[in-house]
């Protein structure tokens, strides 16, 4: 080696692989406003859609008249369920088994539902025509309380499914009732209960909460005649999920339908489904022959696409005296809106919520969940979360705390005497999940340390001594959070999203001077995936990722694969690109030592080429191989250089966290500062450390908002209250409190990389953390769970009944 040739070091930092805090590529484009959003889009002819939707929460429709509305100059069609009847699109299938009007022919069953679909030259003369459309209703009765939608007396929702005794998940036991979903071992979970020395029992919700993203969703359908194809871009997490839909329902073929997902600004499992808005503009460009937008506002946004939630989680611990947990057994009502719309695995109708036993050894456990309809909208979506694991993180650590009220222990330290130890992966939870790895109590003692959580803990004391003798009117609270997320699905044997096997795909393309084109079937909404894949295949193939173009979001040109939510990219397409790269590196081996007339064997890698064993100066780089693809490989061989490969994960992966908060409540306004927050991930193997810090301190901030603030809320007769920013909380920089940050690495040990998901962890974990603070706030005081969110109301109310104010 020569003085000017670059160090080991200086190769390797060239590559800016996995570890490397690699700085955003597309963040080029977003931050000079040069991203490619769905409404960015303008085609020449293109036509505009806006929906007439019910004012009424539960109605009978009498009669549409749309003869004013048609006849505005500028008005090409009207749409309404008569005229997407004969061609069998009034109604569509959900992905949960159950179907959805498209738009309401006989009734509405929720307000804002679409009843109209008016498609004009502009959105200002779509906007007027929907108010020149006539619409009678008679209203019914309203269901709007889950736990009253079974009641013998309540009103029949879903008519269309009148006498059906059988769902999608088996029997209904009332015309209300969606499904009844149940896992574990209810004997031994009622012996353990029976027997316990200690019991808590406590009814903790979840509310309605919508994931919001800054983008709302969009589409553009663009029939052409002429070729007979279709192209619909869109804002679609799955855009392959979406093409075999539309394939299934318009019948046209699946090779002449063409979707395109161009940047998204954000989904939060809000763009999984399909929407009636995305059935409208393509029929409505099938019948004019012309491209259709349709864009919803905020409010059809926050009150008609996919909410997330709403889950009612009766919760009981049994537990010794001393502190350990020996049975949960957990009853979910589980409020599904209209139609159910829930977007799980087909076989998962309450998602992973069997994850609830969360990072505990409980030896027995028990979960029933009911599913009812009510007149909310449709929905069920994991906003920022995999399937129902948020909800099942807030309801294992609210119990925890509640539990560690009743038996006077500290909430961490009844946590440190539970949780499962790391001689005990890959540990088999007793409600069926393998958890692939941990080590809990590390990170545990890790955040305490951080916090200084005893000290914490004494200053409490002393502030609650204080607030005794009237020196301060604020309340101290310390909230401890240890989740267990499950991310990745998922094996193809036990997950499938309407038949289609949960796996995911990656195609790597080398070009002759070494330059790569990788694509892949998921699609990034913001986490950074042109960043990180290409970090992946830069350590794999020692290939500078700057070198290296990630495409997502075009089925005509990526690999069939089934998209971006529940954090499952990096454990699922993050493996297949892996896979892939050393598919790629195998050949690219036996080219080297084709080149080097040496025996495969006696090849080794050494950072971004091969050398041979004991002779160090003898190396090709991958540049000069995959110029050598094209031109001289060994006999017998085909040329070029690249691989594809589907992954299905043998496992689910499942990072982990400890967090704590602290927080200062104003007993008098109920206002909570939150003081500090400290965040440890563990989430494997890190791709790419400063994208992970950006996911945890966005996912902190959406935890933040849920926790105490947001709430989709109706009133008694089905109108919500909560339809715009106004009332719907989003935390903006001024609420924003600031995130510490830290983090364990324990490997994955089936991921081909040792990586786990991470962009959800923050959202599980974060929320009972708030929620376990501010209910500490109160810890000393003679007051029960208080409900989500936290928000100054609530808080205020919670200090009123603990008697604080005089
Ligand atoms: O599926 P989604 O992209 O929402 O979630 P994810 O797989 O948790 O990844 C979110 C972002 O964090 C991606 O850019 C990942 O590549 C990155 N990440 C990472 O750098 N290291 C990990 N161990 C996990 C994720």
């Amino acid at each position: 080696m020569n003085d000017t040739s670059p160090t080991r070091a200086e190769r390797e930092a060239r590559l800016e692989g996995m570890g490397c805090s690699r700085r955003r590529t597309e963040d080029a484009r977003f931050i000079q406003g040069k991203g490619n959003y769905v409404d960015d889009l303008k085609l020449p002819g293109m036509l505009f859609g806006d929906f007439v939707r019910s004012p009424y929460a539960h109605a009978r429709i009498k009669k549409i008249d749309v003869s004013k509305a048609a006849a505005l100059p500028g008005v090409k069609a009207v749409l309404t369920a008569n005229e997407l009847k004969p061609v069998k699109l009034d109604w569509m299938p959900t992905l949960a088994g159950d179907v959805q009007a498209v738009l309401a022919g006989d009734k509405v069953l929720f307000q804002n539902q679409e009843v109209a679909f008016v498609i004009a030259e502009d959105r200002y003369i779509a906007a007027d025509a929907v108010e020149l459309v006539e619409v009678e209703y008679e209203d019914l009765p309203v269901v709007i309380d889950p736990f009253k939608a079974m009641d013998q007396n309540a009103p029949v929702l879903r008519e269309d499914l009148k006498g059906k005794t059988e769902g999608a998940h088996g029997k209904r036991k009332h015309w209300n009732h969606i499904f009844n979903w149940e896992i574990g071992d209810q004997g031994a979970t009622d012996a353990a209960l029976n027997a316990a020395e200690v019991k808590i029992k406590e009814l903790i919700s979840y509310q309605r909460v919508h994931p919001s993203p800054l983008e709302t969703c969009a589409c553009v359908a663009s029939m052409d005649k002429v070729r007979g194809e279709l192209t619909v871009w869109g804002t679609f997490q799955a855009p392959h999920v979406v093409r075999t839909v539309a394939a299934l329902l318009s019948g046209i073929t699946e090779q002449k339908i063409h979707v395109i997902a161009p940047d998204i600004g954000g989904g939060f499992g809000n763009k999984v489904g399909v929407y009636p808005g995305y059935v409208c503009s393509i029929v409505g460009s099938i019948v004019l022959g012309v491209p259709i937008k349709w864009v919803e506002d905020r409010i059809e946004n926050l009150t008609a696409t996919a909410f997330a939630r709403d889950y009612h989680m009766t919760t009981e611990l049994a537990a010794t005296k001393d502190g350990r947990i020996t049975g949960l057994k957990v009853h979910v009502l589980a409020d599904h809106g209209a139609f159910d719309a829930c977007a799980d695995p087909s076989k998962w109708p309450a998602g992973f919520f069997n994850i609830v036993t969360g990072s505990y050894d409980i030896p027995a456990a028990y979960v029933s969940v009911d599913g009812v309809y009510t007149n909310k909208a449709p929905g069920g979506v994991a906003y920022r979360c995999s399937f129902r694991v948020t909800e099942a993180a807030y309801c294992i650590e609210r119990a925890i705390d509640v539990l560690a009220k009743k038996l006077k222990m500290d909430p961490a330290e009844l946590r440190l005497k539970n949780l499962i130890r790391a001689e005990q992966f890959p540990y088999k939870s007793a409600l069926g999940w393998e958890y692939d790895s941990g080590n809990y109590h590390v990170a545990m003692r890790k955040a305490m340390d951080a916090v200084g959580y005893s000290k914490l803990r004494e200053e409490q004391r002393q502030k609650r001594e204080a607030f005794k003798r009237g020196e301060t009117r604020e309340l101290m609270g310390i909230g401890v959070a240890f989740f267990t997320e499950i991310v990745g699905a998922g094996p193809t044997k036990n997950c499938d999203i309407l038949g289609i096997g949960m796996f995911d795909s990656c195609e790597i393309r080398v070009h002759p001077t070494g330059a790569v084109i990788a694509r892949l079937g998921t699609k990034s909404q913001g986490q950074g995936h042109e960043t990180t894949y290409g970090q992946i295949i830069a350590t794999e193939l020692g290939i500078p990722a700057d070198s290296i173009n990630i495409e997502e979001g075009n089925t005509d040109t990526a690999p069939y694969g089934l998209g971006t939510y529940g954090s499952r990219s990096t454990p699922v397409s993050g493996a297949a690109t892996a896979v892939a790269a050393r598919k790629i590196k195998a050949k690219a081996q036996k080219i080297a030592a084709h080149l080097l007339e040496v025996a495969e064997g006696d090849l080794e890698w050494d950072i971004d080429g091969f050398r041979v064993k004991g002779l160090p100066e003898r190396t090709k780089s991958m540049k000069e191989i995959a110029w050598a693809a094209y031109n001289n490989v060994p006999p017998g061989m085909e040329h070029g250089l690249e691989a594809v490969n589907y992954y299905d994960p043998p496992n689910m992966t499942f990072p982990f966290g400890a967090y704590i908060c602290v927080c200062d409540v104003d007993a008098d306004t109920g206002y909570t500062k939150i003081r500090r927050f400290y965040a440890l991930d563990d989430c494997g193997t890190r791709i790419n450390p400063m994208i992970i810090e950006g996911q945890v301190h966005g996912g902190l901030t959406e935890a933040f908002g849920i926790a105490m603030g947001q709430e989709i809320k109706y009133d008694e007769t089905g109108n919500v209250v909560t339809g715009t920013f106004m009332d719907y909380f989003m935390p903006t920089a001024v609420e924003t409190p600031v995130w510490e940050t830290d983090f364990t690495v324990t490997p994955s040990p089936h991921h081909p990389i040792g990586a786990k998901g991470v962009g959800e962890s923050p959202n599980v974990g974060g929320v009972p953390a708030f929620s376990n603070a501010v209910n500490d706030a109160f810890g000393h005081l003679d007051i029960g769970h208080i409900q989500m969110p936290h928000d100054g109301w609530r808080t205020w109310l919670a200090a009123k009944q603990a008697g604080l104010h005089k």
